[in-house]
């Protein structure tokens, strides 16, 4: 089949502000060439090269990638220590890149348990890229959904401790400001490439009411098809939010 001419200017399409991105299927890209794992980890990086450039050209605004889970460290050693090298590598390796795509980089998990170089780069991606605002990449990084809400809870029970706040006092607004980036509106589209249709535990308070979008892509292959192709769906979705349609009354 042709490729689609890429075009980033179609009316027609609705444009996600907010993005998130599951990059599965490292691992089944590599197997079926006979690869190691991690070969398909470094495929999965370029893919996530394109993913940046076509999230800018098409206007999104925040794209969120899954990148390291903290149920991921069960993994065998030597693939979590060549993740770590490749996202220390890949910062320093792309930096120009994402600059010159007006790529603003941010980190979302917990980062006291990663090893020291990659604490360092991430907060040198950080600082360098803070005032670039084409495109925030929101790297989620020994992120789990569940310890997100319980490191929201325990800052909200310290208040409630101290008699800042009563427990009366606590909303659902005061919950999503103690996510880890509060700034960062929750995701309308959450994409899954490589078809397993499970959430497993990504931006859990965060997408109460995204979009869900499954391809049998996987994630070495993700490309401008199948983004298109989910922004497609996007477009077609009726979002209520629990309400009725526009303009329905019954
Ligand atoms: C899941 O696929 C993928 C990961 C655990 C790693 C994701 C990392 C990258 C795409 C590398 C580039 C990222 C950055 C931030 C530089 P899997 O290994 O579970 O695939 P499988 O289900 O087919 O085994």
């Amino acid at each position: 089949m042709a490729k689609k001419e890429k075009n980033f200017d179609r009316k027609d399409l609705k444009i996600p502000v907010s993005l998130g991105v599951i990059m599965d299927g490292n691992g089944r890209w590599a197997k079926k060439r006979h690869l190691p794992r991690t070969a398909g980890h470094r495929a999965g990086g370029e893919s996530l090269r394109e993913l940046c450039r076509n999230c800018g050209n098409y206007g999104v605004k925040y794209v969120t990638v899954y990148a390291f889970s903290t149920e991921n460290w069960s993994r065998p050693a030597d693939e979590v220590g060549q993740l770590m090298k490749l996202f220390v590598e890949y910062f320093n390796k792309y930096d120009a890149e994402l600059e010159k795509e007006g790529v603003r980089v941010r980190f979302s998990g917990d980062m006291s348990e990663l090893p020291e170089e990659v604490r360092n780069t991430a907060r040198e991606a950080e600082e360098k890229s803070k005032d670039r605002d084409r495109l925030q990449l929101i790297i989620a990084i020994n992120y789990g959904g569940r310890r997100e809400i319980v490191n929201a809870a325990r800052h909200i029970a310290e208040k409630c401790v101290s008699g800042e706040i009563k427990p009366e006092d606590i909303t659902e607004h005061m919950m999503s400001d103690n996510m880890y980036l509060p700034d960062v509106p929750d995701p309308d589209l959450i994409i899954r490439p490589s078809g397993e249709l499970r959430i497993s535990n990504f931006l859990l308070w965060e997408c109460a009411y995204s979009e869900l979008w499954v391809s049998e892509c996987l994630w070495p292959d993700f490309g401008y098809e199948e983004l298109t192709a989910a922004f497609e769906a996007y477009t077609a979705r009726d979002r209520r939010f629990g309400g009725l349609s526009a303009g329905e009354t019954e």
